[in-house]
């Protein structure tokens, strides 16, 4: 990989009212290209560039994510996604998003032991979540609480100081699973409880979610092991929508908490994070209704038909999603070892082989992304489907932190896109009696 980040070489031309202006061509360092607008309303005369959903815009320059989506490749600070979620684990994922280098041994024990020492919560948040009802779906308890954090802690961090940041980073991916499996035993009305030092993040969250007053939690090794990976390959996809959101909020210095808890809002939407639990829906419907997949595909195919295939299409993979082709060979391995013969994941193939065949599919380039068999592997580890989009939250943690915190290492200038605007023209306030 070529050292330098940006490197200035070609020139874009624009012709704007019959002048031409000029921009540089930036290429990142895997060779993709970016024509350099900062200076397009400066030089233009205030004209600026349209593009709703940002499917062509990249808002910032970044080391953490590369993703090459007609080529379904994912790596994480360079590596590649397959290799971490075989060989690494989530702690380790973090640090090395969030500090940009694989941690050597003592600093990867440092990072585990601090992590642990933060995995508590002040009893004053109990106080919070018992004021949600029992009907309070757990993103938004997840968000509130993550939020209301910010009661206990301060809220802005110094950047020059290497050891307070390091703490609220710790702090965080410390408390942030107790909130989520708070989330969870709040909606079961079972009592809140805390981890256990001697397990693994994994574990611990395991054991938060399905400990019983009444006896010892066992922690399974493949339970564990497989929402480690899970985990792993939900921990980063550059500038996605949750993502732009942390940075956003981010990008006006207010806290690192609320600006994850944004974060965890936006990653909630069917079209976002929330895709895991709609497909598992989706999946339950078609074999309530006699399994018959291509009913599906044909509604999906409806434009007069709102239903979309959930976990289907991607933004940015024109190919198969990496993730997805990992946890789809990964779904068999958990279930036959857990012992658990799942119905929906029969469907699953059968409703993404009809769907890869079909013409439509294909001529969109929609493929499998990270959520279509996700949902199966939750699944199995017993977690409900509200809980999947927190799974998916607590995964997503350190690829927020990450990229919150090179945001303003980066000292980005506060997020604020400009917009044409197509409202009335001027006029004249008309008295309600006369309208
Ligand atoms: N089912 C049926 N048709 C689809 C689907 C789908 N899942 N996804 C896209 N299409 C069609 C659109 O109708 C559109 O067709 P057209 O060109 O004839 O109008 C075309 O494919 C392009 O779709 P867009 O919506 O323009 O693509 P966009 O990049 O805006 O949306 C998205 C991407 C939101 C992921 C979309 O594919 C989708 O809604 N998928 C289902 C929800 C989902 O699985 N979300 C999870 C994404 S991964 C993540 O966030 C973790």
């Amino acid at each position: 990989m070529k050292e330098s980040n940006i490197m200035e070489e070609e020139k874009a031309v624009l012709v704007v009212d019959g002048k031409e202006l000029e921009f540089p061509v930036r290429t990142g360092t895997m060779g993709d290209k970016a024509i350099d607008i900062k200076r397009l309303r400066a030089d233009s005369g205030g004209v600026v560039t349209l593009d709703p959903g940002y499917k062509n815009t990249a808002s910032t320059v970044s080391k953490i994510t590369y993703i090459n989506g007609e080529e379904g490749v994912l790596l994480y600070r360079g590596y590649p996604i397959e290799e971490l979620a075989e060989k690494s684990d989530f702690l380790e994922v973090a640090y090395l998003l969030i500090f940009g280098e694989l941690p050597t041994k003592a600093q990867y024990e440092k990072f585990v032991a601090d992590i642990k020492d933060k995995s508590f919560v002040n009893e004053e948040m109990k106080n919070i979540i018992d004021g949600f009802p029992r009907s309070a779906h757990p993103m938004g308890i997840l968000s509130s609480m993550t939020s209301a954090l910010t009661a206990f802690y301060p809220v802005n961090v110094d950047f020059n100081d290497k050891e307070e940041l390091y703490k609220i980073i710790v702090r965080l991916l410390g408390k942030f699973p107790i909130l989520g499996a708070w989330a969870m035993r709040k909606r079961n009305g079972w009592p809140l409880t805390y981890a256990d030092s001697r397990l693994n993040y994994t574990g611990n969250l395991l054991k938060m979610m399905f400990e019983k007053p009444m006896e010892p939690y066992k922690v399974n090794e493949v339970s564990a092991e497989a929402l480690d990976k899970l985990l792993i390959l939900h921990a980063d996809h550059e500038q996605n929508c949750s993502t732009s959101t942390v940075r956003l909020i981010g990008s006006s210095h207010a806290g690192l908490f609320a600006a994850i808890s944004g974060g965890v809002s936006a990653l909630w939407g069917p079209l976002h994070g929330g895709a895991n639990q709609a497909v598992l829906e989706m999946l339950e419907q078609i074999r309530q209704d006699g399994g018959d997949v291509q009913k599906y595909i044909n509604k999906a195919k409806d434009k007069n038909d709102p239903f979309r295939l959930m976990g289907f299409g991607h933004r940015v993979y024109k190919n198969y999603d990496p993730r997805a082709r990992f946890i789809k060979q990964y779904a068999d391995k958990v279930l036959a070892e857990l012992k658990v013969s799942d119905p929906l994941l029969d469907i699953a193939k059968t409703l993404e082989e009809a769907a890869l065949k079909d013409e439509y599919f294909q001529a969109r380039k929609l493929f499998p992304n990270v959520d279509f068999y996700s949902g199966i592997i939750y699944r199995a580890l017993g977690i409900p489907t509200e809980m999947f989009t927190v799974m998916f939250a607590i995964g997503r943690l350190p690829g927020w932190i990450a990229q919150w915190k090179e945001m303003r290492e980066n000292k980005e200038p506060i997020g604020r896109p400009r917009q044409l605007y197509v409202g009335s023209t001027p006029r004249h306030y008309v008295p309600i009696d006369k309208r």
